[in-house]
């Protein structure tokens, strides 16, 4: 779509076709160059790996306008760092981190245009992909891959935005065991999570909180976002153990809340029991798309409990506009977490 059709004021977090997309090739034990070239389909196999057996890895990055027209991207080292703890898991081939930061952005560059302007909350989001797609039978690793940066300009993930979100707990499913692959961000594990998400949306729910898959009793996340929790004064969210995507978000959420508001932080297990009670003040979600998203309910089966009726809560809000603020350069990036494109 061309971009001076786009409304960037109003965004969905749906698929737009943008202009230029980056692609580099993996043969013969090495890397190629990477190259842009125009968005576009390209032939696979039906033996490829990733086709049959959902060898695939992917990222999810977004570059903001900043009020003064510039265009930056946040910690998009710890992408780089995670997409090869992604591929370790998957027997996907590493890639050069610096490599993959100068490739982010010089396909932000050639999609300038499509950076929604910064009074309109969107952004270009990033969506690197590494798929096995060389043929292959038996049950073992591509010998091809392909590596594919692509950009699509989003607003808000959750329609509700800022307003709050009502989640369903499940008891009947599960999104990743231990020893499975929960913390890599591998395609299969999504694919599984379409099923949970449409029962649940049918209820009126935006989506489900998964519960670890041994006890079915303490939160692991929230299938798109890891979860967060103001409990006894103190912020809580579940540790990594595994089963869960260490978000980019959620590790800058927890940074802020600790040195910027002075927070207690507790990475532990949370039971589910402990968000109907009364000690439990707020609940949000983060992720790269759902940015700090305030939970308005959470229901398990008939019990239900409203959070500040339905209000974002006192620290909900101070985290996000500490993080949204850093994010657009329009409070100090004491952290240098901000990186500029250009
Ligand atoms: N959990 C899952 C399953 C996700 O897909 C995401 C999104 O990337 C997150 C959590 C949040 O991670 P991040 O903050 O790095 O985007
Ligand atoms: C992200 O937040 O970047 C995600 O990848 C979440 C979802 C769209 C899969």
């Amino acid at each position: 779509m061309k971009a001076e059709d786009i409304d960037f004021y109003n965004l969905g977090f749906e698929f737009i076709e943008t202009e230029t997309m980056y692609v580099v090739d993996y043969k013969e034990g090495t890397w190629s160059e990477g190259k842009l070239v125009p968005f576009g389909s390209f032939e696979i196999s039906p033996g490829a790996c990733i086709l049959n057996y959902g060898q695939g890895i992917f990222e999810g990055m977004k570059a903001l306008k900043t009020k003064d027209g510039e265009i930056v991207l946040f910690r998009p080292g710890e992408n780089a760092k995670r997409l090869n703890e992604s591929a370790e898991r998957m027997l996907i081939p590493s890639y050069d981190e610096e490599t993959f930061i100068e490739a982010v952005k010089q396909v932000v560059k050639a999609n300038k245009q499509y950076v929604p302007p910064a009074d309109s909350g969107g952004a270009l989001y990033i969506r690197p992909i590494i798929i096995g797609n060389g043929p292959i039978l038996g049950v073992a690793p591509a010998k091809e891959y392909k590596l594919i940066i692509f950009t699509v300009p989003v607003g808000p993930y959750f329609p509700e935005g800022f307003k709050g979100i009502d989640l369903e707990i499940s008891l009947k499913y599960t999104r990743a065991a231990p020893g499975g692959t929960g913390y890599a961000k591998t395609c299969c594990n999504y694919a599984g999570t379409m099923k949970p998400a449409k029962e649940t949306k049918e209820k009126g729910f935006a989506q489900i909180i998964y519960l670890d898959a041994v006890h079915k009793r303490y939160i692991d996340e929230v299938g798109t976002a890891n979860f967060f929790a103001v409990i006894d004064g103190k912020l809580a969210t579940p540790k990594l153990t595994g089963t869960i995507l260490p978000g980019i978000t959620r590790k800058s959420v927890l940074e802020l809340a600790s040195r910027e508001l002075g927070m207690d932080i507790e990475e532990r297990d949370i039971s589910y029991e402990e968000v109907f009670e009364d000690r439990c003040t707020e609940a949000f979600c983060t992720g790269t798309a759902a940015v700090i998203t305030p939970i308005a309910s959470i229901t398990l089966n008939e019990k239900k409990r409203v959070f500040n009726n339905r209000e974002p809560g006192e620290i909900t809000v101070k985290l996000y506009d500490l993080l949204t603020g850093i994010q657009r350069l329009e409070k100090e990036d004491k952290y240098g977490w901000v990186v500029k494109v250009e």
